[in-house]
């Protein structure tokens, strides 16, 4: 695998791999992608070949702009039109009706498609030199974690991804939001870091929650990936009493808190994250990647505080929540896997 900085020559030849059919991964400004030329069928089936992603779960299509989104899709309701205008580029996937000529490996065999317009200059400059509509879910494994570095990109596939453009850490950290716009009104699919209330300066009716009209989706049995170690979920007024259980037992245990430590020892791996939700969410995948590695029987993570600016977060630990749980956990402690928020548990 080469990871590549972002010199122009990088570039075009990234977009020549796009071309030519092979996959390249890139930053965004939320989380690293794996892209492939979406008007390329066999081209966006290795991506999910790659991922061992199932092949009904839709990826997003990345532009550059709005200039040839009728190749995409088939209308741009209003609602829609507002919602581009004001938040791209930048991290907002639309979910609308397809145009015709978009293949079913992109969409998963469904009637709409994702597209998004990304603010990061990498993606963007890629984007221009490939001239096309890049597919792209995020650049791991199924159910894995998802990668903000161009190093995770790596952890996950090693060389069997021939090309990484590395653009450093990604600034927001957390997938996009997603906003369906195909029914009257649109409705928020997944939470990201423009939130409910920003959508709603720009379109004061957006929904949130799952739509009572839809059938259930398929895909939304929870599919947890087995990860080296098991998260919990705890309430503050509780982590450290759950912490000490483990380290009281001489077992490992890692944290992902909001706070410092009161107490060191050696059986504890705590990651103080802070209280600032950009700060936390920029951090999050990596943290869990470097608690992952503590060799801890678990990661403990402190449950974050109410409020808009952390529903992103709340909704990524939520989904990792299992309804396993250890041994020992009382009720109020939700057990989980290491396994956020991956693909396909859209309503
Ligand atoms: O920030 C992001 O959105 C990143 C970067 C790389 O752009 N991408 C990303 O892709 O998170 P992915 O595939 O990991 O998650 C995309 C989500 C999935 O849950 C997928 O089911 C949903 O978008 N999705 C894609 N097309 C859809 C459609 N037509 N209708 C409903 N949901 C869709
Ligand atoms: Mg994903």
């Amino acid at each position: 695998m080469s990871i590549l900085r972002d010199t122009q020559k990088e570039i075009a030849a990234a977009a020549e791999a796009l071309k030519a059919g092979r996959l390249v991964a890139f930053p965004t400004e939320t989380v690293y992608g794996l892209g492939a030329n979406a008007g390329n069928p066999a081209a966006v089936r290795k991506i999910f070949e790659l991922k061992g992603r199932p092949t009904s779960h839709p990826v997003i299509v990345h532009l550059h702009d709005t200039g040839h989104l009728d190749r995409w899709a088939l209308d741009m309701p209003a609602d829609a039109k507002k919602l581009a205008a004001a938040f791209w580029p930048g991290p907002l996937t639309l979910v609308v009706k397809r145009a015709p000529a978009v293949s079913d490996a992109v969409t998963g065999g469904q009637d709409t498609v994702a597209i998004r317009v990304p603010s990061h200059p990498i993606a963007r400059q890629l984007l221009a030199a490939f001239g096309g509509g890049i597919a792209a879910p995020s650049a791991n494994r199924f159910g894995h974690v998802s990668p903000t570095r161009a190093e995770h990109v790596h952890d996950e596939f090693g060389d069997e991804v021939e090309l990484v453009l590395d653009g450093g850490d990604c600034k927001i950290g957390l997938e996009s939001t997603i906003v369906a716009c195909i029914g009257e009104t649109p409705r928020l699919l997944r939470p990201g870091s423009i939130t409910l209330s920003q959508l709603r300066k720009v379109v004061p009716g957006v929904l949130t929650g799952p739509d009572p009209s839809a059938p259930r989706a398929p895909g939304t049995v929870p599919r947890h990936y087995s990860p080296d170690t098991p998260v919990s979920l705890v309430p503050s007024r509780r982590l450290v009493e759950v912490m000490s259980e483990f380290t009281d037992r001489q077992d490992k245990v890692a944290v992902l808190a909001l706070r410092p430590p009161s107490t060191a020892n050696r059986f504890m791996t705590w990651v103080n994250a802070g209280t600032r939700a950009e700060h936390y969410a920029r951090g999050l995948y990596t943290n869990l990647r470097t608690l992952d590695r503590a060799g801890a029987k678990a990661i403990l993570v402190e449950e974050v505080p109410a409020g808009e600016q952390w529903d992103a977060i709340r909704d990524r630990l939520k989904r990792a929540a299992s309804p396993l749980k250890p041994p020992g956990h009382d009720d109020d402690t939700v057990s989980m896997r290491v396994d956020l928020s991956d693909e396909g548990d859209l309503p």
